[in-house]
């Protein structure tokens, strides 16, 4: 029997403040939510250090590259002294971090199976309501035509995957859905196709033209990152390359990373929340066959920036049932009020019930949810301890006392470094975070830092740069007279003419 590691079951949160001195530590089996806005310390001063000292295999979803070269070098070291490293694979559609090892992976593979679809198509439409933008489109609005499109993309993979057709011929039909009449055809002639599929495809597509309008766009962007040549070559499977085996990657304590970034145009949200419902089934499919029905050591699911990176439909399911078979959940974001954008006011709700630990950074501007936080914690008992130091000697007596400790403004006071964390049924608790770059560790973390962002740097240089894509796409337009004519241009000779027209 080896001994006894803390870090076996849970990981380290910090130190209290509020009482004093306590080591904090959080147990792999309790879902911890993160809040705090952007540069609180949601990443430097949880998750990352969680990841870090976690042994067995995990999921991270990043906005940042710096935040995958934190870990990426650390969770491929060795779980024990003389052990084989640990595999990582990063889904990274923009090409962001390159020379890593990628992640590559076949939406259609497995939609043979009707619930393989229809989880893929919802996840994939599930990324287009995200916390971080909307298109200004009101978010209930959102989540309908997410809904339809999920309707759209099962329908679609299933075809594809049952006729043995690929993402192209995917992508032929989400260019033009109305127009496309081969998926319909298939769902209703073949007969491994799931019963009235074809009826749920039709009827999406048919109605009122604004309603399919906005369908027919919803669709396209939950699959708009593939449209995008080059992100199609990484992600996807193609010959020589084929599709990373994600049952061996977990088996051996590896590490999947999905890199997406905060960018209102291309938003990765569709994309990886559909990957990581695929790694989160996959490792629950290894938890079901393990010997003790559970995964020894457990799977970490890291979702930083869960609203905009992975909106996972399935979260509230895996949160409530999973983390008894050895699947972990520690989830940030940066307001509530994204969670409400992503999963509706009822379903946030339903996640913070079930979140077991939450920690709340200071320095939001929420103050309804800082208030209801407030509430939550109503008055507390707190004790204190007096020292009094007389003529009889030192003494100390303690006296129970119920105060508010936090009101909402306390709560937005909590200074850097610091969070509140309300655990379970324990009092509230002020924490002393220990952020991942800072002591000596943090230094030697630094330099690793350093070290991997000058690889990806190199590793950068090698990409072929826009000057000469755009000269090599003219010669090609010259030998080929696709270039514009003057007759073309506007305001050339053309329009001169037509403007000098006699009246
Ligand atoms: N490489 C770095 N070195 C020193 N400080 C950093 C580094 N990266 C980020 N920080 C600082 O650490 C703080 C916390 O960052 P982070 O954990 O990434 O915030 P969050 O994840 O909540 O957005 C930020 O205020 C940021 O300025
Ligand atoms: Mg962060």
């Amino acid at each position: 029997m080896s001994r006894f590691e803390p870090t076996d079951v849970g990981w380290r949160l910090g130190r209290s403040s509020l009482p004093r001195g306590v080591e904090l530590w959080c147990r792999y089996d309790r879902t911890t939510g993160v809040y705090g806005e952007q540069g609180s310390g949601k990443t430097l001063d949880l998750l990352a250090p969680a990841l870090l000292a976690h042994r067995g295999a995990g999921l991270a979803t990043l906005t940042k590259v710096d935040d995958l070269l934190l870990t990426a070098g650390r969770r491929q070291r060795p779980d024990q002294p003389g052990g084989p490293p640990r595999p990582i694979a990063v889904l990274d559609p923009f090409g962001a971090a390159p020379g890593i090892p990628e992640l590559v992976w076949d939406p259609i593979a497995g939609c043979v199976d009707p619930r393989i679809a229809e989880r893929r198509a919802k996840a994939f439409a599930a990324g287009t309501v995200t916390g971080s933008v909307t298109g200004g489109r009101q978010d209930n609005a959102a989540r309908f035509y997410a809904a339809e499109t999920a309707k759209v993309l099962q329908g679609f993979l299933h075809a594809a995957a049952l006729t043995g057709r690929t993402l192209d011929h995917v992508l032929e039909w989400v260019a033009n859905p109305v127009a496309a009449e081969q998926p319909v055809e298939i769902l209703q002639q073949h007969p491994h196709a799931a019963r009235f599929w074809d009826g749920l495809l039709a009827g999406a597509l048919h109605g009122s033209p604004d309603t399919v309008g906005n369908t027919v766009t919803t669709v396209q962007q939950a699959m708009a990152l593939f449209f995008q040549p080059d992100i199609r070559a990484r992600c996807v499977p193609s010959p020589g390359r084929p599709a990373t085996d994600l049952l061996d990657l977990i088996t051996r304590q590896g590490t999947v990373y999905l890199l997406g970034r905060d960018d209102p145009y291309a938003s990765a949200a569709p994309l990886m929340t559909a990957v990581a419902e695929h790694v989160l089934d996959t490792a629950l499919q290894v938890a079901n066959t393990s010997p003790h029905g559970r995964m020894t050591p457990c799977f970490l699911a890291c979702l930083d920036e869960l609203p905009s990176t992975t909106p996972l439909p399935t979260l509230r399911v895996r949160m409530a049932n999973e983390r008894a078979l050895g699947l972990s959940f520690i989830y940030a974001a940066q307001t509530w009020k994204q969670m409400v954008v992503s999963y509706g006011e009822d379903e946030a709700r339903s996640l913070l019930g079930l979140t077991n630990t939450l920690v709340v950074f200071g320095g939001g501007k929420d103050v309804h949810f800082y208030r209801e936080l407030s509430d939550l914690l109503d008055d507390v008992r707190v004790s204190r301890q007096t020292v009094t130091d007389g003529p009889g000697g030192v003494g100390t007596s303690r006296s129970g006392e119920d105060v508010r400790v936090l009101r909402p403004g306390d709560i937005r006071r909590v200074p850097e470094r610091h969070a509140l964390v309300i655990a379970g049924t324990a009092p509230p608790i002020l924490a002393k975070l220990r952020r991942c770059l800072d002591g000596t560790d943090g230094q030697q973390l630094k330099a690793e830092l350093e070290a991997a962002r000058a690889q990806v740097s190199r590793a950068r240089a090698d990409v072929v740069d826009v000057d000469e894509r755009t000269a090599a796409a003219l010669t090609y337009a010259r030998d080929h007279r696709l270039t514009a004519r003057p007759d073309d241009v506007p305001g050339g000779p053309a329009t001169q003419s037509l403007r000098g027209w006699p009246e």
